[in-house]
């Protein structure tokens, strides 16, 4: 019988890109999304890619724990990718509890109907943005993490810890038998993502960013495409090679096979530890400035850009060291940024109608 994974925010951008690549592994996926920060856009461009026209989807708000034990109750559930929660950096500063009650409500209600549905394997979406700044780079799974420079990273930490914990205290739990209605084990992985990008090659699916995109790739692709005036790079005196921010930019199909990979692991037993913790990126640094001219040049295009004052909050620099990933998950990525650019420009276009 094949596995079934829920995809809680599965009908977003990295959640999307996450179903395809499961269901083309020939896992089962239901998908849960209270739909509060997309629309059902990217949920028929999976069905269109994998041609699976009856994905079960759960519209409901993970922060309901009715609905998620009822989730629980309807599927046997042999493990959880949880994506659901709110991720605009800016606006958690502005609103933390919104974020804090969101974000910590919604994987607690996952994580305790885990526990009483039989146990579970759970997969946390976390990020790199909890290492902060730092200049010993690149950084390692062992890095260690910096005070959250916003409420969207602190919630990310504490994500991880709360799996850690509740990953211990079920140790002692019956073994993990999900769909029975007794207390099992959690196993958990944190995958710490860099900066996602990019879109499926098919552009059936790709980022959906609702209002002005507060990411930049999506802001270049919309600045291309005539809806943005003009991009602005935020500062141009880092102390980097060209004076702009550095990152590990990382496709999202590569991103979304370190989730099949990392479901694997947990599934065929071959964790070496039952709480698991993995940066998913290339280990590439890569500039503002070289990302804008490399999306110029494999798009035969100009962009109109200028350099603007540093963002508060940024980080100079920051990526990955992923021989961890690599190694343990037989995963690595393979994408070049050009590929990835092109695709993400190529996605803009299909909205557009191009
Ligand atoms: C990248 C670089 C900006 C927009 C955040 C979160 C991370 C993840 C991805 C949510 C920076 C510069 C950006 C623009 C610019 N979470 N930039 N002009 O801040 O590295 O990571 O988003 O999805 O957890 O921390 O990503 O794309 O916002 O910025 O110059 O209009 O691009 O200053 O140097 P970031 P980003």
């Amino acid at each position: 019988m094949a596995k079934r994974v829920l995809v809680s925010g599965g009908a977003g951008y990295i959640g999307s890109h996450v179903t395809v690549e499961l269901i083309n592994a020939g896992y089962e996926v239901v998908v849960a999304d209270n739909m509060s920060n997309c629309d059902l856009t990217c949920f028929e461009g999976v069905k269109k890619i994998t041609g699976k026209e009856d994905i079960p989807f759960e519209k409901m708000d993970c922060c309901d724990d009715a609905a998620v034990n009822a989730l629980f109750s309807k599927y046997r559930i042999d493990a959880v990718i949880h994506f659901a929660a709110f991720k605009a950096v800016g606006e958690s500063v502005a609103e933390p509890i919104k974020y804090y009650r969101n974000n910590l409500d919604s994987f607690l209600n996952i994580l305790e109907a885990a526990k009483t549905h039989g146990g579970c394997n759970v997969l946390f979406s976390s990020s790199a943005t909890v290492y902060g700044e730092t200049d010993r780079l690149p950084v390692t799974e062992q890095s260690p993490r910096q005070p959250a420079t916003s409420p969207y990273g602190n919630t990310k930490q504490i994500c991880e810890d709360i799996l850690r914990d509740v990953v211990k205290a079920t140790a002692s739990c019956d073994a993990m038998e999900p769909g029975t209605d007794r207390n099992g084990t959690v196993k958990g992985i944190a995958l710490r993502y860099f900066n996602p990008i990019g879109a499926h090659p098919s552009a059936l699916i790709g980022e959906l960013p609702r209002g002005v995109p507060n990411n930049l790739v999506p802001f270049i692709t919309q600045t291309a495409i005539g809806k943005r005036e003009c991009l602005s790079i935020f500062g141009n005196d880092y102390p980097t090679p060209d004076g702009t921010c550095q990152r590990d930019y990382i496709d999202i199909v590569d991103l979304a096979k370190a989730h099949v990979a990392a479901v694997g692991r947990m599934l065929d037993g071959k964790m070496k530890e039952s709480y698991e913790i993995f940066n998913v990126g290339t280990g590439r640094p890569v500039s503002v400035l070289e990302l804008v001219n490399a999306f110029e040049k494999v798009n035969n295009l100009k962009l109109n850009y200028k350099f603007a004052p540093r963002r508060p909050g940024d980080v100079t620099a920051i990526w990955a060291d992923p021989t961890l990933a690599n190694r343990e998950l037989g995963w690595k990525a393979g994408r070049s940024i050009e590929d990835t650019l092109a695709a993400a420009w190529a996605w803009e276009k299909h909205l557009a109608g191009k």
